[in-house]
């Protein structure tokens, strides 16, 4: 699905991978795994027919579009950007007193299904710590995600879940998240003699054969780019 995309990928991932599937996408803040789903996304759309949902819960629509134009990618029409405003409309419709944003995501994507039928594909959750802290009920959150992620594999999407992440620790917030999953992308920021290098590694993805080595990922004129290995 992404071996077109975003120009280097072929370092890293051996075989492409195909739907349905939940990859998180993890690592610290400002090591581009916003710019990362956003590219691979507009990428993979540009040359198809396809259809795809970016849901930002961490900024508003505008100000994520700016920040995207800004590293170079131009937006396309067949992926719509939707953020926490849209979630809250459903809320006010609803008016429930228990605001279940994992429902109203759920609710979101079977309304994108209905709409677009096959041709949605794609979909991205911009992050999943940003959904966990709006949600006041966390009760049972473990087994709710898991029948989340479970809908999105029935639903036959490519998934991109990005979860922030301390560098060093384990890609799980609740515990489950990394076993849950069908792939984990980790982006971090290397710190070498005063210097800063963005990576890439892949840790885990079911169905295709990748490296495991630390790759540089750098913003080049047009979005993202994958560059050689980083030797420790
Ligand atoms: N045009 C650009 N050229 C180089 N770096 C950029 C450009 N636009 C954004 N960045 C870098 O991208 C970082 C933000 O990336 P982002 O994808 O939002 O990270 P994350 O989502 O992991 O927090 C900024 O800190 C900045 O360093
Ligand atoms: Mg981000």
């Amino acid at each position: 699905m992404f071996k077109d995309t975003v120009p280097g990928f072929e370092r890293v991932f051996k075989t492409d991978t195909d739907s349905p599937k939940v990859v998180l996408v993890t690592g610290p803040p400002g090591s581009l795994k916003t710019s990362f789903c956003y590219d691979i996304m507009t990428k993979f759309l540009r040359n198809s027919e396809d259809f795809g949902v970016y849901l930002t819960l961490e900024e508003e629509k505008q100000s994520q579009i700016k920040n995207i134009k800004d590293l170079g990618v131009d937006l396309v029409k067949n992926m719509h950007i939707s953020d926490i405003t849209d979630l809250r409309e459903i809320d006010e419709i609803i008016e429930e007193e228990d605001t279940d944003y994992v429902e109203f995501i759920e609710d979101l994507l079977r309304n994108f299904r209905e709409e677009k039928g096959e041709k949605f594909t794609i979909f991205s959750l911009d992050s999943l710590g940003a959904l966990y802290s709006l949600m006041e009920d966390r009760e049972n959150m473990r087994k709710r995600m898991f029948s989340f992620f479970k809908l999105l594999r029935d639903l036959n999407l490519y998934c991109f879940v990005v979860m922030e992440r301390i560098p060093g620790s384990e890609a799980n917030l609740l515990g489950d998240e990394g076993f849950l999953v069908d792939g984990v992308i980790n982006l971090g920021i290397d710190r070498k003699r005063g210097k800063l290098t963005r990576y890439i590694q892949i840790e885990k993805m079911r169905g295709c054969h990748h490296g495991m080595e630390k790759h540089a990922l750098e913003v080049s004129d047009n979005g993202l780019k994958v560059l050689g290995p980083l030797f420790e």
